[in-house]
């Protein structure tokens, strides 16, 4: 490079860099854009955002202004001498108007900007119901209190993960909770952030104006895999929305195909005692597991465990929350923490991901799964020891669970 190309080099980055940042404001397709609200407490947040920029703005443009102005004015130009201008010390009227005129400004700001945080901390009265956000590396569940008692873990409640299911246009209250270390919750589009700090409940609301997608990320840093943590919230209509809950609501199907039916087994085996799926691990297991015989009476098949797991399948009986529960996999869009599209854009499953995630989960995303200093039990989806068949069998199991 040339010594004139080498002189020009900071303007020209300076340069690409100012339009590319520009340019990326631009985009339509920006699934984390918290300027463009699509419920009622994002709302708030940018009639708070949109002001209190127009005043920023202002000032900047006048700061900026006056330093051009005062450099070009004040310059030494040429053939002048090269004396040293006369300094001032302790202007009185000048220091109390640069501290008096910042503070009205932010004492002013600061009025809208608490009212704004009330609103968006006091739960609405007409929430349609509560849901229980956990945060865990490197996932969320979510845990839906359907008889409205304030537990989340009844029989009648549900417990999914991922993807936070929403009806459309109603208000849903949140309590925002960690099992582990300190995450965010954060859905752009529909909310602010809300830590999720282990031992603490946090309230928070959230609400869709219409039905839609909407990304999220945790905004907490909170270990190896935290760039990778991602969420959804889907706003459904109505009756949507109460068709997925009934279908949600159900045990998974007992697969009738030979290589789902081996998935299963395989699933029982080695992803059961972190990952749950109802219908095959949840309580009353373990006295099958144990080797007790099946009780018809004491163990519903439809709720309590496949009438397969009594043929002799052991290791079924964990009862677990530390990995995703995947009763209704399928029924989702995303997995691996939001980050991956279960379904190709044809509509057939995405077998192919599914598989190479379950052959090595940290191609995907960085884990910590072997216990380590400080880290009694390991972090995230281990790699198994599987056979490529029984990854092909399990695939054929896992999207069973529509
Ligand atoms: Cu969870 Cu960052």
């Amino acid at each position: 490079m040339g010594r004139n190309a080498l002189r020009r080099l900071p303007r020209v980055s300076l340069v690409v860099t100012v339009v590319a940042l520009f340019a990326s404001g631009c985009s339509q397709k920006l699934p984390l854009d918290t300027l463009d609200p699509k419920g009622k407490a994002g709302r708030y947040i940018d009639q708070l955002a949109n002001p209190v920029f127009m005043v920023a703005g202002v000032i900047f443009v006048l700061v900026n202004l006056a330093v051009v102005v005062i450099a070009v004015k004040f310059r030494r130009r040429p053939g002048e001498e090269d004396v040293f201008p006369e300094q001032i010390h302790g202007n009185t009227k000048l220091e109390l108007a640069w501290t008096i005129a910042p503070a009205v400004i932010l004492a002013f700001i600061a009025v809208f900007t608490v009212a704004t945080l009330f609103k968006l901390t006091s739960i609405p009265a007409e929430t349609s119901m509560t849901v229980r956000v956990e945060g865990q590396q490197w996932w969320w569940s979510y845990k839906y209190d359907l008889n409205g008692n304030g537990k989340f873990d009844d029989p009648e409640d549900l417990t999914t993960a991922t993807e936070l299911v929403i009806p459309a246009g109603k208000t849903v209250a949140l309590k925002i909770t960690s099992n582990d270390v300190i995450h965010s919750f954060w859905i752009p589009r529909l909310n602010g952030k809300k830590d999720a700090v282990p031992g603490r409940v946090h309230d928070w609301w959230i609400q869709a104006d219409k039905p839609g997608y909407f990304l999220g990320q945790c905004t907490e840093f909170c270990g190896l895999s935290h760039g990778y943590m991602r969420m959804a919230v889907k706003a459904l209509p109505e009756a949507d929305f109460q068709a997925w809950l009934a279908a949600e609501l159900k045990p998974a199907q007992v697969p009738t195909d030979a290589a789902a039916k081996r998935g299963l087994e395989t699933f029982v085996s080695q992803c059961s005692s972190c990952h749950q799926v109802r219908g095959v691990n949840t309580t009353g297991c373990q006295a099958l597991a144990e080797g007790a015989t099946f009780d018809e009476t004491r163990f519903k098949p439809e709720t309590d465990c496949y009438k397969g797991v009594s043929a002799g399948w052991t290791r079924a009986a964990q009862v677990s929350g530390t990995a995703p529960n995947l009763t209704h996999l399928m029924s989702r869009q995303r997995f691996i923490g939001g980050l991956y599209e279960l379904y190709n854009a044809d509509g057939t499953p995405n077998t192919n991901t599914i598989e190479a995630w379950i052959r090595n989960p940290s191609d995907f995303k960085a884990m910590a799964p072997t216990p380590s200093r400080g880290n009694t039990f390991g972090r995230g989806m281990p790699k198994l020891p599987l056979t490529e068949q029984q990854i092909d069998d399990l695939v054929a199991y896992l999207t069973t669970l529509k």
